[in-house]
């Protein structure tokens, strides 16, 4: 079975990186590195990685111009990232360009939509008066016109982005088991609502990371999960 799992790896030293991922490599395919690993062990990280037969997740969400954008993802798809991101929000020329420098490549770009520790008043506050699952589908949308191979949203949004397509793949942070501290994250399911949803994927970190059995905690939100193949 593929692991709808994905391992967010936000810790700050790579030793402990790397024996999460071997302490996780049996239940989990994919790890995601963010900003806070790659800034300070770059591509030996990602390879550290790959050398235990794992796929690579690079989140850095870019957002910059055009040219920007598609020559740091052409960077991305020579270090041979399996996914990445971009904030869909940079507007369409921006995704058109971050598109076409992943297309025939081995990098799935996948379009961030709205960050899931964004309330609706944290939008007002910015001047944003949309709604917040207008704005996501919105975001979704241009993300899938231009081609984007994945979308990532919080699990209350997923029906929004499956009703504009079948086809894309669905990721979602935001999830926590039923109870559990949310955090600074505000729009959170649990795992397997998100599956029921239509997720293809779930991100999961400090609900893991920061449990003291992080094995156990997997196993059980993966027969959680499990339990319900109809949906995946
Ligand atoms: O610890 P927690 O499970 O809340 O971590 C969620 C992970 O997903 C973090 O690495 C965060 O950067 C990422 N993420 C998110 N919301 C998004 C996109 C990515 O929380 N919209």
């Amino acid at each position: 079975m593929r692991s709808p799992i994905i391992i967010a790896l936000d810790v700050e030293d790579i030793k402990n990186a790397i024996r999460i991922v071997e302490e996780l490599k049996d239940y989990v395919d994919i790890f995601k590195v963010g900003p806070v690993l790659f800034m300070k062990y770059g591509k030996t990280i990602i390879k550290e990685i790959k050398n235990l037969g794992k796929f690579v997740f690079l989140d850095l969400k870019f957002h910059d111009i055009p040219n920007t954008v598609k020559l740091a993802v052409k960077t991305l798809v020579e270090i041979d990232v399996d996914f990445a991101t971009i904030h869909l929000s940079g507007g369409r020329n921006m995704v058109k360009e971050a598109v076409k420098a992943s297309l025939d490549t081995n990098t799935k770009l996948l379009g961030v939509t709205v960050l899931t520790s964004i309330s609706t008043e944290d939008l007002e506050e910015i001047g944003i008066n949309t709604k917040l699952e207008e704005m996501v589908k919105n975001l979704a949308k241009i993300g899938i016109e231009e081609g984007i191979s994945g979308i990532v949203c919080s699990p209350r949004e997923i029906e929004i982005v499956r009703t504009l397509s079948k086809e894309v793949l669905i990721v979602t942070p935001g999830v926590r088991m039923e109870g559990e501290n949310v955090q600074d994250q505000k729009r959170v399911l649990t795992p397997i609502e998100a599956i029921k949803r239509g997720a293809n994927y779930i991100v999961m970190g400090r609900s893991i990371l920061e449990s003291e059995n992080r094995t156990d905690k997997i196993k059980k939100c993966l027969e959680e999960v499990c339990l319900d193949k109809t949906n995946r």
